[in-house]
Order: C-alpha cells, then sequence, then structure tokens
C-alpha cells in the first residue's frame, strides 16, 4: 500500500493504550487547561485520526512562517498549510509546562488532548498578513477562510499532543466519520490497489458522480473513496448530514456495488483553494489512496482563485518527491444536451456554453428554496428529493 506521508507507518496521535488513556484522563482533571478554537480542534483531531502523519503536534512560528513561504516545516517536511493550536490569551501559559486541551464543539467542553508546551510566541501583523498571503492568497476579510483565521488569535502555543478522543465525529457520524488508520484497515481487507479519493463538501450532484466514475476508469482504480468533510462549513452550506444522507442514496442507486467507500472525516473547511487542494492530497495519501480527484475550483470560494489554480499548484509548487499520491484533473464538467450526457468540457470542443446545463450553487439553493424541482440532468432525482426536504424544513423552522 501507499506510503504514508514522510515515513513508513501511520502516526495517529489518538491514544488506544487503555491504561494510558486513564492516566491521561487523571492527568487531565487537574493540568491548567485552555478552550482551543474550533479550528484548532480540529486540527487536534485530523492528528489524532493519522490524517496528519507524521506531524506530531503543533507548530512552532517559525514553522508556521517556513510552511506558509515554502510548504516546508523548519525540518524540511513537505507541508503546505500551517498546523497552529493559536490563542488570543496564552501568555500565562508557561513553555515546558503541559496543558490540557478543551473542545469547544462539545457540551461541557471536555479534554481532547494534552500538550506538553514547547513555545509560546506571539505573531505580528505583519505575519498574520503574510500567512494570510501565502495560504489564502488574499488578506481580504471577506474571505471566510482568512476571516476564521484573523479571529483565532496572534499567540501560538506550539508543542506536541496526546489525543484522547476524536471530538464530535464518532458519536455524530458513526456510519461516516473514519480515521486514516480505518480506511487503510478497509482498503486492506477490500484487496484495493488503486484508490481515488473525492474530496467533497457538497451533497454530490450529477458532475460529481461522473468525475467519479471517469475518475475510476482513467487510472484504472478498484474503487472510490468518498471522503466527505464533516467539520464546520461557512453559512448557506449544506449540513453535513444532509450531504451524507445525499451521497449514500446516489451511489446505493447509481454506482456498481462495492465500488465506493462513503466516508467522512473531521476538519473545518479552510476555503484555501490551491494551498488546501495540496493539503486535501497529503492527507488522503494518509489514508491509504493512490489518486485525489481535483476538478474545477477545489476548496475555492467566491471568485479568489482561477478555474484551476489548484491543479497549477501541483505543478508549479509541489516538488515531484514530495507527495507519492497522485492527482486526477477533471475539467469542467456537466451535462451536455447535445451528447445526452455528462461529459467534460475538454472532451466536447465543438459545444457552446448553452449546450451544458450549468447552474450556479446560488441558483440551485433558490430553487431549492422555492420547492423546485431541479433538472434531472443536473441532480438525480433522489439526491434532489432529499435536499427539497431539508430545505422545506428549514422553511418551516424559520416560519
Ligand atoms: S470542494 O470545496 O470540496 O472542492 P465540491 O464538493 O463542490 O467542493 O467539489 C468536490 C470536487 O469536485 C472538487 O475536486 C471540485 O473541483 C470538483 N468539482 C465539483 N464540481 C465540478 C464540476 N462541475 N466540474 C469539474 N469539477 C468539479
Amino acid at each position: 500500500m501507499i506510503r504514508p506521508h514522510g515515513c513508513d507507518f501511520l502516526m495517529p496521535l489518538l491514544v488506544d493504550n487503555p491504561a494510558r488513556l486513564k492516566v491521561l484522563q487523571e492527568e487531565a482533571a487537574y493540568l491548567p487547561s485552555m478552550m482551543l478554537s474550533s479550528a484548532a480542534a480540529a486540527n487536534a483531531v485530523m492528528l489524532g485520526a493519522g490524517y496528519f502523519t507524521p506531524l506530531a503536534g503543533f507548530m512552532d512560528k517559525a514553522d508556521a512562517l517556513r510552511v506558509a513561504r515554502d510548504m516546508r516545516t523548519s525540518k524540511g517536511l513537505f507541508w503546505p498549510v500551517p498546523v497552529l493550536n493559536l490563542t488570543t490569551e496564552g501568555q500565562d501559559i508557561a513553555p515546558g509546562s503541559r496543558l490540557a486541551l478543551r473542545d469547544p464543539n462539545v457540551a461541557g467542553n471536555p479534554v481532547i488532548a494534552i500538550q506538553d508546551v514547547q513555545a509560546v510566541e506571539e505573531l505580528s501583523q505583519d505575519d498574520v498578513d503574510f500567512i494570510a498571503q501565502q495560504v489564502y492568497r488574499t488578506t481580504d476579510q471577506a474571505h471566510p477562510g482568512v476571516s476564521t483565521f484573523a479571529s483565532l488569535g496572534r499567540v501560538v502555543v506550539s508543542g506536541p499532543i496526546e489525543v484522547l478522543n476524536l471530538s464530535y465525529f464518532q458519536s455524530d457520524f458513526p456510519d461516516t466519520f473514519r480515521s486514516a488508520v480505518d480506511i487503510r484497515a478497509e482498503i486492506e481487507k477490500r484487496g484495493w490497489n488503486n484508490v481515488v479519493a473525492f474530496q467533497t463538501r457538497n451533497p454530490m450532484h450529477r458532475a460529481h458522480e461522473e468525475l467519479c466514475k471517469m475518475a475510476l476508469e482513467a487510472v484504472d482504480a478498484d474503487g472510490v473513496l468518498i471522503h466527505m468533510l464533516l467539520g464546520k462549513l461557512k453559512p448557506g452550506d449544506i449540513p453535513a448530514d444532509v450531504r451524507d444522507a445525499a451521497i449514500r442514496k446516489m451511489v446505493e442507486l447509481y454506482f456498481p456495488p462495492n465500488s465506493v467507500m462513503i466516508t467522512g472525516y473531521g476538519f473545518d473547511m479552510l476555503y484555501a483553494g490551491p494551498r488546501e487542494a495540496v493539503l486535501h492530497a497529503l492527507f488522503r495519501q494518509n489514508a491509504g489512496c493512490t489518486h485525489l480527484i481535483v476538478g474545477r475550483d477545489h476548496a475555492g470560494v467566491g471568485d479568489y482563485y482561477g478555474a484551476f489554480d489548484a491543479q497549477t499548484i501541483f505543478d508549479e509548487s509541489v516538488p515531484a518527491d514530495a507527495l507519492e499520491i497522485k492527482i486526477f484533473r477533471a475539467d469542467h464538467t456537466a451535462y451536455s444536451t447535445k451528447l445526452n450526457k455528462v461529459v467534460m468540457m475538454r472532451d466536447a470542443p465543438d459545444h457552446q456554453k448553452e449546450d451544458f446545463v450549468l447552474l450556479s450553487g446560488t441558483r440551485v439553493r433558490e430553487m431549492l428554496g422555492a420547492g423546485e424541482d431541479l433538472p434531472v440532468e443536473f441532480a438525480r432525482p433522489e439526491v434532489a428529493r432529499i435536499l427539497m426536504d431539508h430545505f422545506a424544513q428549514e422553511a418551516a423552522n424559520t416560519a
């Protein structure tokens, strides 16, 4: 199976030895504690679940700046996005101490991890702007990832962690949330060799469905790992349970049996476009996948990125030996009314824009909000029904 990033064995930081877990839980009760941001808790989950192998914990300021600038840690490890525990009030945390990290996303704020604090450092406004510019390609506060990043505070609490639990993901999404360890084990069990990962934060429409099928065939894969984001999104995005139900229905009705694993991971969306695509590839390699689909405006938002910047970054800024996973590059994909099937636009050079059924996200939302059917060329009717029910429920709740 494909090697994890930068090492031979996956390094999940979740403590699985029951005796060690008990010791840490007892220690957590009397340690000084800090409340994590949702972003830092999401990092802890990704570290715990093995997706962020081989990191041992939260990065320090030097690593964050170097990762932002060069996509390398100070020790030279390839890494595209800083993995930080940022806080507004960390000045009284002592380097060398142990700290219980509390989970902001679970009632009662239980301790999610214990950190060995190596350093407590402050980012200047220039550092914050530099990181935002490098990672998000903008410092515009209207960008949802930039505004979240700017709100997290300037104090960097770095050092290794041991993770006690994976937050709310296992209890809220027992059938879907999977760690990188779980996915590798399942790939092994199924005897799959080539595995294509599909990143998504949306319910899957026909273009998404066909992208998976085209990639399956193009790379001669044994199966597709649909790997949906289960963490926090921006307002207006569709909640994870609804997306999960829509995706399950689509796979049940429209994919051959045993060709898809439906899974999810616990991370908040960054909307960092190209840099996030590289992170996506890295953690799918850790999950045992050989390919990642990167299509149009991958992990993008608004007009901050060019439609295919998330593909070109792999040519321009990712050295050939940095990752083992390969990218399946998809062109803009849509239903052709001329050919009566979903195609990539590069495969239909004689088409005009009006030969495709194209709906913007805003238009889809408007139609669902108005209880209108989505065109069958755009969405499978059974998927559209789940989305319409969700929108109707939302309208009833706000009435
Ligand atoms: S993302 O933020 O998770 O990337 P989304 O769930 O919409 O958003 O996209 C999942 C994947 O499908 C991404 O690789 C994206 O580039 C690709 N994709 C979505 N829609 C299309 C489309 N119409 N044409 C080509 N690629 C697409």
